[in-house]
């Protein structure tokens, strides 16, 4: 019998893929042989010595130890892809939301829901507060173009945008071939004196920590809007809030709330909503039992 402990709640197509008669699954098990977590950290977690492998059903993995189990002979697997869609649409959708001051307005209707005979006067005199630009003939720059990051550019291209990439790990072929509608970037500094939209599609790692900092946020045009689905970590959000505050970003539109970024009136935040779809949960869930079931019996390791 293999034994799978789960954090977090996974989807049941996933979960009951397991054969019950081969494998015990459980929020609390005693010497779990595997792991399987969505977005808790596992940092301060004491991992057993019988487990073997841990499933992240999502794409990062900034969540799990990845240093202490490469110590230890843990298998950690992910599942890049399988919830690309789903952020991909939430990434549309916080382009727009950046842009058109559909928040704004929405705030305002409730505001106003005891007013119903002034409507239409009201309307009038303050729509003009909300106005935005429009995406068509502005540039996106894009950066990674991994799954996620070429979907966002494909789309983009769709809406009428021009669409710039920046990613270190890819030749420019792979990227042609990925999304032709994708015009390579050299260097990272080169897409933001560019863009006029910047949309990150990056892992946090070490080397991406604290990337769109003050210094890089100077060189963007003046009135750029960010878009941060992918971690927080990415930006320094002190220099993010200070560059709001004096209008050398118009807005952030990002999946990681902090309490300096609520406080902030430019700052738009979406609670990690990203990967909340049925459709992603259970493409993450079923490909992690997958992983799981494919190591623990067989001893292969793939990461798809
Ligand atoms: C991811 O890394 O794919 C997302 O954080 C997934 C999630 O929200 O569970």
């Amino acid at each position: 019998m293999f034994r799978i402990q789960t954090m977090n709640k996974i989807s049941p197509e996933g979960l009951e893929l397991f054969p019950r008669d081969k494998y015990e699954i459980a929020s609390e098990i005693p010497n779990p042989d595997a792991i399987l977590v969505r977005s808790a950290s596992l940092h301060d977690t004491v991992l057993p010595d019988t487990v073997k492998a841990i499933a992240r059903a999502g794409a990062g993995v900034n969540n799990i130890p990845i240093s202490a189990c490469s110590e230890r002979g843990i298998a950690v697997f992910n599942t890049p892809g399988g919830n690309a869609n789903a952020v991909k649409e939430l990434a549309i959708a916080a382009l727009l939301l950046s842009s058109r001051d559909i928040v704004g307005g929405i705030n305002w209707n409730i505001s106003i829901a005891d007013k119903a005979d002034e409507v239409p006067d009201l309307v009038e005199k303050e729509k003009s507060r909300f106005e935005g630009p429009e995406l068509r003939g502005k540039t996106l720059g894009v950066v990674g173009l991994g799954a996620i990051g070429v979907m966002v550019a494909n789309d983009a291209v769709a809406l009428g945008m021009e669409v710039i990439g920046y990613d270190p790990y890819i030749s420019v072929d792979a990227a042609w071939n990925l999304s032709r509608a994708v015009k390579r970037a050299e260097t990272l500094e080169s897409l933001l004196t560019k863009a006029d939209y910047v949309s990150l599609h990056i892992p946090l790692t070490d080397d991406t920590k604290g990337l769109l900092d003050a210094e890089k946020i100077r060189i963007m045009k003046k009135g750029a809007r960010i878009i941060n689905l992918a971690r927080g970590g990415l930006v320094n959000e002190a220099d993010i809030i200070t560059a709001l505050e004096a209008d050398k970003l118009l807005s952030y539109v990002t999946d990681f709330p902090t309490a300096e970024l609520l406080a902030c009136k430019k700052a738009l935040c979406i609670p990690h909503l990203g990967a909340s779809t049925p459709e992603a949960e259970d493409n993450c869930a079923v490909m992690a039992a997958k992983q799981l079931m494919d190591f623990l019996e067989s001893g292969n390791v793939r990461n798809s």
